[in-house]
């Protein structure tokens, strides 16, 4: 493990059977308020913008807002909000996908996205991949492009990535840690 890989692992606790039974839910809280792993973890994924060629950061309500906005700043970038459905007061486009108990929507500003823009869409978790693809497809309606998808850790076990392929049509998934 390279030094980065074991400072981001150290400051993420798992707390069992969290929200339900069976689940180990990774609570990222103790690496926010670390600001050496706060600040390693964004210049992680500042260097993914950079390397992608991004020209915004696509953040996802709510953990991939606290990510994503220092990610954005870092790079240089503009910041969008992808958000849970009802709380964007402009025109929107919205994206409905399903969880495993009934569905979900999230939003976008519509105004946001030109056909210029080259996105990197930035969240804390990649698990089924359900909340990353439908913001893929929200940003592709939207006219701009995938630059990439960058999570701080991908749940393997789940299958995000396979999810994931038609999706990204080659664009690259990014994930510092795979657990
Ligand atoms: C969590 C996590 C990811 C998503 C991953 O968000 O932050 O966004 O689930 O799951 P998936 O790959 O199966 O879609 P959630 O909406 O639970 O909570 P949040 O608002 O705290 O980010
Ligand atoms: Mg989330």
């Amino acid at each position: 493990l390279t030094d980065i890989t074991e400072l981001l692992l150290s400051r993420i606790r798992d707390v069992a059977d969290y929200p339900e039974p069976g689940v180990m839910f990774k609570d990222i809280t103790p690496l926010l308020a670390d600001p050496a792993a706060f600040s390693a973890l964004t210049d992680a994924l500042a260097a993914v913008a950079a390397n992608t060629g991004a020209t915004k950061v696509v953040g996802l309500e709510a953990r991939g807002f606290i990510l994503g906005a220092p990610v954005a700043i870092r790079a240089g970038l503009g910041f969008i909000p992808v958000r849970k459905a009802g709380k964007l007061p402009g025109a929107t486009l919205s994206q409905a996908y399903d969880l495993e108990y009934g569905s979900a929507e999230i939003e976008v500003h519509a105004e946001d996205l030109s056909t210029d823009d080259r996105i990197l869409i930035v969240d804390d978790v990649l698990a089924t991949g359900g909340t990353a693809e439908a913001s893929i497809e929200l940003i592709r309606r939207a006219g701009a492009e995938v630059a990439g998808l960058a999570v701080l850790m991908e749940l393997g076990f789940l299958g995000g990535r396979a999810r994931l392929e038609p999706a990204l049509a080659g664009a690259p998934l990014e994930s510092l840690l795979k657990v």
